[in-house]
């Protein structure tokens, strides 16, 4: 039987050095009590990655500056106090940074299992988006069954990701993207309703398909699209700010707020304690990761780099091309 390789001292690693990503060697992390170490196969790329490369999104105290939120790969040493998780077994990991590496730490809590018929592509790309939309769609905008959701940038990680989980726990979608080819494959992923908003006004277009207004906005726009999503909103609509890609400030009707009994809310995932992704992964566990199973929600990949392509990839997302998500290929 082939040895199993040791845990080398030293890695290949991705830093950002005046704002561009380039391959240095580190030492391989150690695990520290309640944490795992990751053999990692794969890392997804995020929108607050390019963020934390212009300098604007700095990560968390005490947090690695290697990039990446998430990961794929096989556990390569456990620490003190970890229960349920044994070397060689395949996961997929949010993490506070560190993803764009070979080996990277992760606390226990999460971690989870890959799904059936996922690959580490495909694994290492659900769980910053399915994480996010999970807090922000169903925690804290309490989207239910038979209701129905505006989500801007449909096209995005995020997007995809969410078209897809709405529409399976019964919900209604309309979407926002940048061109009418995004537009159609929103559709495809079950959205009923997509709008080119370079060309439409959104506002106009909800109105029509949904004249008592839509129930959640995910929204990660800002700035003046806030007034003109709550204008989209029923009575007891729910709106929930991601990002705020058009400025953090933004002109509220209160009147709006108070005619229709609306809520606004938010959430970052990043900044969380262990305790809160811990919960969160447990929910997807239990109540997505069937559905993924089962093919009834799967990433959508736009394209696959290598781990020194770093930089090309970021290049890439910033382009703003892309449908879906974009993964470093770190080993096969
Ligand atoms: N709060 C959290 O916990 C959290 C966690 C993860 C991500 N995020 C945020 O969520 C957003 C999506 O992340 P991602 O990684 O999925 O990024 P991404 O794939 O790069 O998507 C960004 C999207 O924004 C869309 N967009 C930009 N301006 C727009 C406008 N005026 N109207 C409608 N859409 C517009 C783009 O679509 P078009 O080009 O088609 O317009 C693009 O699809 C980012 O802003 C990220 O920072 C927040």
């Amino acid at each position: 039987m082939a040895k199993k390789p040791s845990l080398p001292d030293e890695m290949r690693a991705i830093v950002i050095d005046q704002q561009q990503l380039i391959v240095v060697t580190r030492p391989v992390p150690k695990p520290a009590k309640g944490e795992v170490l990751v053999r990692v196969r794969a890392a997804g790329i995020n929108r607050p990655d390019l963020l934390q490369r212009k300098g604007l999104y700095p990560p968390p105290k005490g947090i690695t500056d290697v990039p990446g939120l998430e990961i794929s790969g096989e556990i390569a040493g456990v620490g003190r106090g970890v229960k349920g998780f044994r070397k060689n077994q395949a996961v997929c990991a949010l993490v506070a940074g560190g993803g764009y590496a070979e080996y990277c730490v992760v606390p226990a809590p999460q971690c989870l299992p890959i799904p059936k018929g996922v690959n580490w592509v495909q694994a290492a790309a659900l769980p910053e988006t399915f994480f996010t939309v999970w807090t922000s769609l169903f925690e804290r905008g309490g989207l239910k069954k038979g209701e129905s959701v505006l989500i801007h940038g449909g096209a995005s990680g995020i997007g995809t990701t969410a078209i897809q989980m709405a529409k399976s726990f019964g919900a209604r979608t309309a979407v926002t993207a940048g061109t009418d080819e995004k537009c159609r494959a929103c559709v495809k992923l079950g959205a009923k309703l997509a709008i080119n908003h370079r060309t439409k006004d959104f506002v106009t277009e909800i109105a029509k398909t949904f004249p008592e207004g839509v129930n959640v906005v995910l929204d990660m726009i800002g700035g003046d699209y806030l007034q003109r999503n709550l204008r989209c909103l029923a009575p007891y609509g729910r709106h929930v700010s991601i990002a705020m890609q058009r400025g953090r400030m933004a002109e509220v009707d209160l009147f709006q707020v108070m005619s229709k009994r609306l809520t606004m809310t938010g959430s970052t995932l990043r900044p969380q304690p262990v305790s809160v992704k811990g919960a969160i992964a447990k929910a997807l566990k239990k109540q997505v990761w069937p559905l993924v199973a089962r093919g009834k929600i799967r990433p959508v990949i736009d394209k696959v780099f290598a781990l020194q392509e770093a930089q090309a990839a970021h290049d890439y997302l910033e382009s703003g091309k892309h449908v879906g998500k974009i993964v470093l290929k770190i080993r096969s």
